[in-house]
């Protein structure tokens, strides 16, 4: 199923403690942005790529994206301060799209075959984000005190990208602009709406690099990768 991705790539990246957009930081060989792009340029079923930016950065993001040849770009919206607004910026200037994923630029593993079940799901369903299975006891802790363990069987910790047939999700985010409702993802817009959305079982690895030792570990994994 063809499909537009978004990626937001506008944020601060302040957990890092980089002193500039982490996207910019190198994975072995490549940025971190770079390398998230070029999942989606080499994805046959990609038809277009919007990112959203900091209009300080602009400059520089087109710099690498003409080294490194990446040729899907249609556009690179002003982000805003909140990821949502960053994803609302790109969803306004996209036209007759059927499928769109949102996807982190900061979760650069993302596979192929992950992204071919979620937009096809979404054509199907309507909604469908990545997630995988908690491994730990999960508890629901206040003010340090355990009020509740949670049963596990039912816990998924969500990732992107997320899938949407695009005027669900235009239809969701309409709705939360209009309130100033702010999620952290893109599925709980849609949840609002009392729409199904769909999880499909996504890999461990797909992390979204955050910290310092997210760094090691995503080069652990591109290591792997090309044994
Ligand atoms: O900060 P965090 O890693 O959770 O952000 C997830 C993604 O959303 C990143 O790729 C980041 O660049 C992007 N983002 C954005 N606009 C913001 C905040 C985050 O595009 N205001």
């Amino acid at each position: 199923m063809h499909y537009e991705v978004v990626l937001p790539a506008a944020g601060s990246g302040k957990r890092m403690g980089a002193g500039q957009n982490k996207l910019f930081l190198t994975l072995l060989d490549k940025p971190i942005l770079i390398h998230t792009l070029l999942v989606f340029e080499q994805d046959e079923a990609c038809s277009g790529i919007w990112l959203a930016v900091k209009d300080t950065e602009r400059d520089y993001i087109q710099s690498l994206i003409a080294k490194y040849n990446i040729t899907k770009i249609k556009g690179l919206p002003t982000g805003g301060t909140e990821r949502q607004h960053s994803v609302h910026s790109c969803l306004k200037e996209m036209k007759d799209v059927e499928i769109v994923l949102v996807h982190d630029a900061a979760r650069p593993f993302i596979t192929a075959p992950i992204i071919e079940k979620l937009a096809d799901t979404a054509y199907e369903k309507g909604a469908a984000i990545a997630g995988v299975r908690a491994k730990d006891t999960m508890k629901i802790v206040r003010e340090g005190i355990i009020k509740e363990t949670v049963d596990r069987e039912s816990l998924w910790m969500i990732q992107t990208p997320q899938a949407f047939r695009f005027n669900l999700l235009a239809e969701a985010e309409g709705a939360a602009e209009k309130v100033g409702f702010l999620g952290t993802d893109e599925a709980m817009l849609v949840e609002r709406l009392g729409h199904e959305v769909y999880v499909v079982e996504s890999s461990y690895d797909n992390v979204k690099i955050t910290t310092q030792e997210d760094l090691i570990f995503g080069e652990a994994i591109l290591k792997a990768r090309a044994k």
